[in-house]
């Protein structure tokens, strides 16, 4: 696709899956009482050529219609969770936030920030790109100091984020919102020990972990080059001890409970123990 005179680059690997939640809040913000609204989404989703419908399922697979209805609702739940983190967060007087394979996160655009307020987005080049294209696009205007940072979180973010402006003094808000799951576990153990190696007193953490046997339950038969088909990390048996660990108190709450709270409960009966921890708060002790 051509933009601006210049070829828009189209989604691919793991970044796809960016423009697939992207497609999610889309769907939200046009429902009747949506839980946020993100006025921005359709546009990604449409540039990446998933609006108005995504890639359809072979017909009669309920199986595979169920699993796609559960991660959508999955991905608007953490949504609305890790928005009411970052307004607590705010409230608090940190203004300082860092949203960590950040995708097509628009909340720069569309939440309301305090003064002074700057925003570092953290993902690979590419989908950084294609994500200013369609900004530049839809002429949207950032509702605070936004910063990209094209870095991939494998390798030395923490420097990427120093040159960029990240003030290690200053308590940080961190998000990582449907990326560790993406993370091999020793990745996930090296982001962590990063993330609180500069995090003033007072910084926050909003996590998602993939619940326990999600990647068998949702992986196994996935289509080749579908989000489930690329997740490869669970949350720890016991995702409290394991923050405690790297020095935060941490809060965890199952989609389940978080869903009753916002008035869309799951009615359905758990099919097995639900343990509490994709849904995670902390706050640095
Ligand atoms: C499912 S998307 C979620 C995007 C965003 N957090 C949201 O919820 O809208 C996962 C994102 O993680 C990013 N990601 C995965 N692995 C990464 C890595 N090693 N370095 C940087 N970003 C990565 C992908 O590019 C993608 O944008």
């Amino acid at each position: 696709m051509v933009t601006d005179g210049q070829e828009r680059v189209q989604p691919s690997g793991v970044w796809a899956t960016a423009v697939g939640v992207a497609r999610v809040r889309a769907l939200e913000t046009e429902r009747a009482n949506p839980l946020f609204r993100d006025p921005l989404a359709q546009a990604f989703a449409a540039a990446g050529g998933l609006w108005p419908s995504s890639s359809p399922l072979p017909d009669g697979d309920e199986e595979a219609r169920r699993r796609r209805l559960a991660v959508s609702f999955s991905i608007v739940i953490r949504t609305k969770f890790l928005d009411d983190l970052l307004q607590q967060a705010c409230a608090s007087g940190v203004r300082q936030v860092v949203l960590l394979g950040a995708g097509m996160d628009s909340r720069a655009f569309r939440m309301d920030w305090p003064e002074g307020t700057r925003l570092f987005e953290v993902d690979t080049a590419a989908p950084l790109d294609f994500k200013a294209s369609v900004l530049r696009q839809e002429r949207a205007v950032a509702r605070c100091e936004r910063i990209t940072v094209a870095v991939d979180l494998r390798e030395d973010w923490p420097d990427a984020l120093a040159a960029a402006g990240h003030d290690l003094a200053a308590p940080t808000i961190w998000i990582a919102e449907g990326l560790l799951i993406y993370l091999p576990q020793d990745a996930v153990e090296l982001l962590l020990a990063r993330i609180s190696a500069q995090s003033a007193p007072g910084s926050r953490m909003g996590l998602t972990l993939g619940s326990p046997g999600v990647i068998e339950r949702f992986g196994a038969d996935a289509a080749p080059g579908s989000a489930a088909s690329m997740w490869v990390s669970e949350m720890p048996d016991d995702p409290v001890g394991w923050l405690a660990g790297h020095g935060w108190e941490a809060d965890c709450h199952t989609l389940r409970e978080r869903a009753a709270a916002y008035g869309r409960p799951i009615s359905t009966p758990p099919q097995r123990e639900e343990r509490p921890g994709g849904l995670v708060s902390a706050v640095r002790r």
